[in-house]
């Protein structure tokens, strides 16, 4: 009975003592106090968190044994695959990507990391050799990976499976990024992690900041322009930067995996349910500004999804990015497993809501003014992008988050892109993690992203 184990006197306190200044550091019980049918964004003042504080104080003793509180809960992660996500897949923060997950494989690599304009610390790999040991005689191909999910996203199958060795294979250049507050980018010049000042960021950063400092550095690096290669939100930062004219001038290429812009169309039950329940609204407002589905608190809100209708939280992995047609499940237990700001995801879910892509909406108009100079956020212009840009979108139909209907409509912002600088690849049987992690990947997409690269 989870109800039982919750310290509710001293929450209860420190509630009393500074209601404006819970901290629900180390432990997920805060949740309680607020009334599931009265929504913290109706809450105006201090003083009605203190009364809902009594009131549950008073009620909760008497509805222990409430279905929706008690044994209905299912565990979002059960025991066995905690276990199996501590194996040896999992690389430790200690050793660092080239050392578990290059070097073993017997590729030369290199770690190094790039500070950002706002002060985050990014670890870079470089791959600058293939297997056989002779140095790149191509360019340099950046990949940057998605949401809550890092550069290993990139290594996690076979080194004939995953495109980071195929690349190096091919005589590629390879860099590998990692978007601030996943493992292995956690610094920063003057900010801690476990301060939420650290936190206080969302994809729009990403593209103003972390690309923009990431493509620099390799272009630095190499002497060399830059192919990319992003997978879903490694896509939408990239649409953002080039729709506002930026990076254009170190990019050669660009394909886009599972393309992100619009995102009103998506189908994940799950990431409905976050939406809907606005889930990182909560959390946010619980002072949970760093976002991780191995939070306890993140979890103990998530479990309100798992109860709803036609949703499996068992499977994770399907309920988010949809029915994967082609994933080894040796491989795939340490995914979705990283940190992204809690205020990134609530951008994202105004993307759900809105259907448009713009920077995130502080809620009211002179907030808004305050950031932008109008009383509304900028939105990124998909139709700004240069029509002679190489463009190469991979993307499926089974989907749960790059919706057949939502790129159709980037492709419909792209209409007078030029015929042969786009290429287009629909896979009608792929989900959102079959273009990273599918077994024939290497046939169905890196071959085809390999020959567009070749020509551009
Ligand atoms: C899945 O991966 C494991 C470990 O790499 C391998 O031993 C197994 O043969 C793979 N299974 C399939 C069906 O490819
Ligand atoms: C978007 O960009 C295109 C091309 O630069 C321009 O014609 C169009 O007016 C822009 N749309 C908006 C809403 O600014």
């Amino acid at each position: 009975m989870v109800i039982s184990k919750l310290p509710r006197k001293s929450i209860a306190w420190r509630a009393f003592e500074d209601p404006c200044k819970v901290s629900t550091e180390g432990d997920s019980s805060l949740f309680f106090l607020i009334p599931l049918d009265l929504h913290p964004r109706s809450l105006q003042s201090c003083t009605n968190i203190v009364l809902i504080a009594m009131f549950w104080l008073i009620y909760l003793p008497h509805i222990s044994d409430h279905p929706l509180i008690g044994s209905r809960r299912t565990k979002l992660f059960s025991d066995k695959s905690q276990n199996v996500m501590a194996a040896a897949l999992a690389p430790s923060v200690g050793d660092g990507v080239c050392a578990s997950m290059i070097e073993p494989q017997d590729y030369i690599c290199e770690e190094h990391t790039v500070t950002t304009k706002d002060g985050y610390i990014l670890s870079l790999q470089r791959m600058p050799s293939g297997l056989s040991g002779q140095a790149a005689d191509k360019p340099p191909v950046l990949l940057q990976h998605g949401l809550i999910v890092d550069g290993v996203t990139w290594l996690m199958s076979l080194p004939d499976e995953s495109l980071a060795f195929i690349l190096a294979d091919n005589g590629y250049d390879v860099w590998i990024s990692n978007g601030r507050g996943t493992r292995f980018s956690r610094g920063h010049a003057s900010i801690d992690p476990y301060d939420s000042a650290y936190w206080d960021w969302t994809w729009d950063e990403l593209a103003a900041y972390d690309l923009p400092a990431t493509f620099q550095y390799v272009h630095d690096q190499t002497g060399q322009n830059l192919h990319y290669v992003g997978h879903s939100q490694g896509t939408l930062i990239a649409l953002a930067a080039f729709s506002q004219g930026k990076l254009l001038n170190m990019l050669r290429s660009a394909v886009l995996l599972c393309p992100v812009a619009y995102l009103n169309h998506l189908t994940s039950p799950f990431a409905r349910g976050v939406v809907d329940l606005f889930v990182p609204e909560d959390l946010y407002w619980l002072g949970q500004h760093e976002f991780s589905l191995r939070g306890p608190v993140v979890n103990k809100l998530l479990e309100d999804i798992c109860i709803m209708p036609g949703i499996d939280c068992s499977d994770l992995l399907t309920a988010i990015t949809g029915p994967n047609c082609c994933l080894n499940s040796s491989r795939t237990k340490i995914f979705l497993d990283q940190s992204t700001a809690t205020k990134n995801i609530i951008h994202l879910a105004q993307m759900v809501r809105t259907g448009t892509i713009a920077m995130y909406d502080y809620g009211n108009e002179n907030d808004n003014m305050d950031h932008y100079g109008q009383p509304t956020p900028l939105v990124y212009n998909m139709t700004s992008i240069p029509n002679d840009l190489p463009l190469f979108l991979g993307y499926g139909g089974k989907d749960y988050l790059s919706d057949v209907r939502d790129v159709q409509v980037l492709l419909d912002n792209l209409k007078d892109h030029d015929g042969d600088k786009l290429v287009v690849q629909y896979t009608d049987e792929y989900a959102h993690a079959d273009f990273i992690l599918g077994v024939n990947a290497n046939q169905i997409v890196y071959d085809p992203a390999i020959a567009f690269f070749k020509i551009n």
